[in-house]
């Protein structure tokens, strides 16, 4: 029986895929992973659809050079963007997105308010505007909330400064006042602003994130659509387009183990 040697790789605009990673590894204990934070254009939020996709592109030719057959992008903003694109480009290997989380929301929430915590990119894209419609029909009201700023809180490990709190307050806030009792964590960062979005929302309010639910779709694609894999100690690998010394820092304050980035070839920045 042949088993791959093939690896897994990952990437979002900066370091907030790493909450994603994070349940990848779990999910996968024996799987290589390699992950590109594209810190050099962080953030995606406020960039174009044609400049997301040119960087997942870039992104993902790299990943598949270093022997990934299959990616996550590990970024809400970048799926909307780019998704459908790599799917085409790269249509041998599975490409795994994430969205935000409604269905899982609707199921959760009580008062039949849901709130969306996400980038202006995500929020404005063509993408979750059908995502919207397909459960139009549901007797939910979805609220959504664009938070520029926060992806930059993360960015620089203000995990729960004043600052970051400030930011929590002013975007919750109006979703609560409209009477949601679930917030979605539309964006891969904020997971690890979740500590912090709890005291300030308090306990009755269900957050949703979609970290395990991806990793789990992941290993489903990959039992039905690779060969079998193996069964050896699993690694992981870091990449940044931005300054290496700096993405270390902060990813392994995030990772919580020490992370030693490299910066991506030229070729890829
Ligand atoms: N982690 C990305 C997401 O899930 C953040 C995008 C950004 O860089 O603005 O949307």
């Amino acid at each position: 029986m042949t088993i791959s040697t093939g690896v897994i790789g990952v990437f979002d605009s900066g370091v907030g895929g790493l909450s994603v990673l994070q349940h990848i590894r779990q999910t996968l204990p024996h799987e290589r992973l390699i992950y590109v934070a594209d810190s050099g254009h962080v953030p995606y939020g406020d960039k174009s659809p044609a400049f997301i996709e040119t960087r997942s592109l870039a992104i993902a030719r790299f990943l598949i050079g270093q022997g990934a057959d299959a990616i996550v992008i590990a970024c809400n903003t970048a799926t909307a963007a780019a998704a459908h694109t790599l799917r085409v480009k790269f249509n041998k290997i599975p490409i795994v997105a994430m969205e935000p989380a409604v269905k899982p929301a609707i199921a959760v929430t009580q008062s039949r308010v849901v709130g969306v915590l996400a980038t202006v990119g995500t929020l404005e894209s063509a993408r979750f505007a059908a995502l919207l419609e397909k459960y139009g029909g549901w007797k939910v009201k979805i609220e959504t909330q664009g938070c520029p700023g926060l992806v930059e809180q993360v960015e620089r490990g203000e995990l729960h400064s004043a600052r970051t709190r400030e930011l929590i307050e002013r975007y919750t806030a109006p979703l609560l006042r409209k009477g949601a009792d679930t917030l979605i964590l539309g964006c891969t960062h904020y997971p690890f602003l979740a500590p912090l979005i709890r005291e300030v929302v308090g306990e009755n309010i269900a957050l949703i994130d979609t970290g395990a639910a991806v990793a789990r779709h992941l290993m489903y694609r990959m039992k039905a659509e690779l060969p079998p894999r193996g069964d050896g100690e699993g690694s992981e690998e870091f990449f940044t387009s931005g300054n290496a010394e700096d993405a270390s820092r902060i990813m392994s304050m995030l990772w919580g183990k020490e992370v030693v980035a490299q910066q991506l070839p030229q070729a890829y920045l």
